[in-house]
């Protein structure tokens, strides 16, 4: 039995159940038409009072409330009878890694042995890849990396841009040869600035870097720490802050795989006590792995509401999707412009005001300086001007 849960299991499954697999397509403005105008004739806040303020964003004036609202399994597949055996209830997302790569790997808890999990995998063109991955009731059910005491060898580390924007941000790349985080050191004459760990684990690491002063040569350095914990150390580089640097283009938009039939495969090993899910994609992929709901009851049961939403209603997005996911699927490139850190919790000692919006768990989002919608600000942002934005968070600017 014990290959079955090996690469060979998930090509068996494949083949097994590859006629139910479904292919999303998320360009589906027209399919959004009829629901548009249904979502106005109750929300009149937003449709009528909302958009007479001078700053209405784009796809808001457009009324593709669908786009930012509709649970995407949903919205993409334009029906709710069309989701497949897994009905309506929601996916509880355990581990997500939305920078686009072709290759992801995933940490996964040995409480989760005997689940079935949902590997969903989302590639830049319209495409999304569904596989479930059942896990064996024991760790040991599958092959184990092995740790050969052998640090992360870290090649290729250079900084790729160097850009101005609300703050002066560098972006540190390298590569490794096994999975591993990532950690940036940097300074002006030591390297006695460290970046936050980005504990997701690759092979290509990307890290930004900012709050740096212009015109000035800065040291910078590599860290890269393994499943076992064997850490990997690169040499020293240096780069200058004195002009822009502009990375090579949008890689992923010029790679031409993205034509080509999204294609994703799993394997599952056991490292360090724990599960280790590798996702191997053939174009750059989000991807996000979540235990997979009971099975409806009944295919035609009906239409369930969420939590507080009026029967028939359709189902709504999470709050980390409307608030980031979705705006970065319309702005991939805000990455490059703005440089404020989201998805991280306030420092020590900072107190965000009620009025500002986080994530459920006290994270940055998009929206947390931005209002959804419509504003009196330029930029919708969430205050009268920048400085008294950045003020509320910050105290001690200024
Ligand atoms: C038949 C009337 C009706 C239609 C049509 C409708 N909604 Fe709703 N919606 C409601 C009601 C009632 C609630 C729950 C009360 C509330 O929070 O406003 C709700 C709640 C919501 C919420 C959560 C509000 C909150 O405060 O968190 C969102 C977001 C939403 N709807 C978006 C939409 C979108 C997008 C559409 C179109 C696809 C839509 N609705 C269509 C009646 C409707
Ligand atoms: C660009 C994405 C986007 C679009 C398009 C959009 N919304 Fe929203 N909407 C949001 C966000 C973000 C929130 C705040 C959600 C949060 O903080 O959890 C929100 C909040 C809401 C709420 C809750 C009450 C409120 O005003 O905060 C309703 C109702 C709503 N939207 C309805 C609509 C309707 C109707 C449309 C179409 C005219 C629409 N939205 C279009 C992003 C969008
Ligand atoms: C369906 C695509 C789409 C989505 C989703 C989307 N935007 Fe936009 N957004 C646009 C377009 C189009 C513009 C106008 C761009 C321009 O004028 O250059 C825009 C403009 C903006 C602007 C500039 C100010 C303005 O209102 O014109 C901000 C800020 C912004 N979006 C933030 C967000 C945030 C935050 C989210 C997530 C809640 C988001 N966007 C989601 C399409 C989108
Ligand atoms: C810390 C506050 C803050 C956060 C968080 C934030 N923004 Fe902004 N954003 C701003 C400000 C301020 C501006 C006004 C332009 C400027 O000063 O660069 C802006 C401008 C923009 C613009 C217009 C840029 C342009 O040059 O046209 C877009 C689009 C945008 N933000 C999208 C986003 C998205 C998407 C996110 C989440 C990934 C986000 N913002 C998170 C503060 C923020
Ligand atoms: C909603 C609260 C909030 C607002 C508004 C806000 N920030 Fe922040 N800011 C944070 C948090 C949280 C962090 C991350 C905490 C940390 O540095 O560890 C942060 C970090 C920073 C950093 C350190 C960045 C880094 O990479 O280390 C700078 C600089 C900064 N913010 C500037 C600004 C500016 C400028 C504005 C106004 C445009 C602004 N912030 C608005 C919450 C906020």
């Amino acid at each position: 039995m014990k290959f079955f849960y090996g690469k060979f299991f998930i090509i068996a499954w494949l083949a097994l159940v590859m006629p139910t697999l479904v292919f999303f397509d998320r360009c589906g403005a027209a399919q959004y038409s009829v629901q548009a105008a249904d979502c106005c004739k109750c929300h009149t806040e937003v449709c009528e009072d909302k958009l007479r303020k001078p700053y209405v964003h784009a796809p808001v004036l457009e009324k593709r409330c669908a786009v930012c609202h509709v649970d995407p399994t949903v919205s993409r597949v334009g029906a709710a009878e069309k989701r497949g055996k897994r009905g309506l209830a929601a996916i509880k997302w355990v581990a997500r890694d939305f920078d686009m790569a072709k290759e992801h790997w995933f940490q996964l808890d040995p409480d989760l042995a005997g689940k079935t999990l949902v590997c969903r995998s989302e590639g830049l063109g319209n495409s999304m890849y569904e596989l479930e991955v059942q896990l064996p009731q024991e760790l040991r059910g599958v092959n184990a990396i092995e740790n050969y005491k052998t640090p992360p060898e870290i090649t290729n580390l250079q900084v790729k841009e160097v850009v101005k924007g609300m703050l002066l941000t560098a972006t540190v790349v390298w590569d490794t040869d096994k999975p591993s985080d990532s950690t940036v050191l940097y300074g002006l004459d030591r390297l006695d600035n460290r970046s936050p760990v980005d504990s997701r684990l690759k092979l290509k690491h990307e890290m930004r870097i900012s709050g740096l002063a212009a015109g000035k040569i800065y040291k910078v350095a590599s860290v890269s720490k393994d499943l076992f914990g064997n850490i990997g150390n690169s040499a020293e580089i240096s780069f200058s802050t004195a002009a822009p640097l502009n990375g090579a283009g949008n890689d992923l938009l010029q790679d031409k795989a993205i034509q080509e039939t999204l294609l994703v495969e799993q394997e599952l090993f056991r490292a360090a006590g724990k599960f280790l899910l590798k996702v191997t994609a053939n174009q750059p992929v989000t991807t996000q792995v979540g235990l997979a709901p009971k099975a409806a009851k009944k295919a035609d049961a009906p239409v369930m509401s969420s939590a507080g939403l009026p029967a028939g209603h359709l189902p709504l997005a999470d709050t980390y999707t409307i608030t980031t996911a979705v705006c970065l699927t319309c702005h991939p490139v805000t990455k490059g412009i703005l440089s404020h850190p989201i998805n991280v919790y306030p420092k020590n000692g900072m107190v965000i005001p009620d009025d500002y919006r986080t994530l459920p768990d006290g994270r940055l989002s998009c929206m947390s300086c931005h209002e959804p919608h419509a504003s009196e600000y330029e930029y919708r942002i969430s205050r009268p001007t920048k400085k008294s934005l950045c003020l509320g968070c910050h105290k001690n600017f200024g």
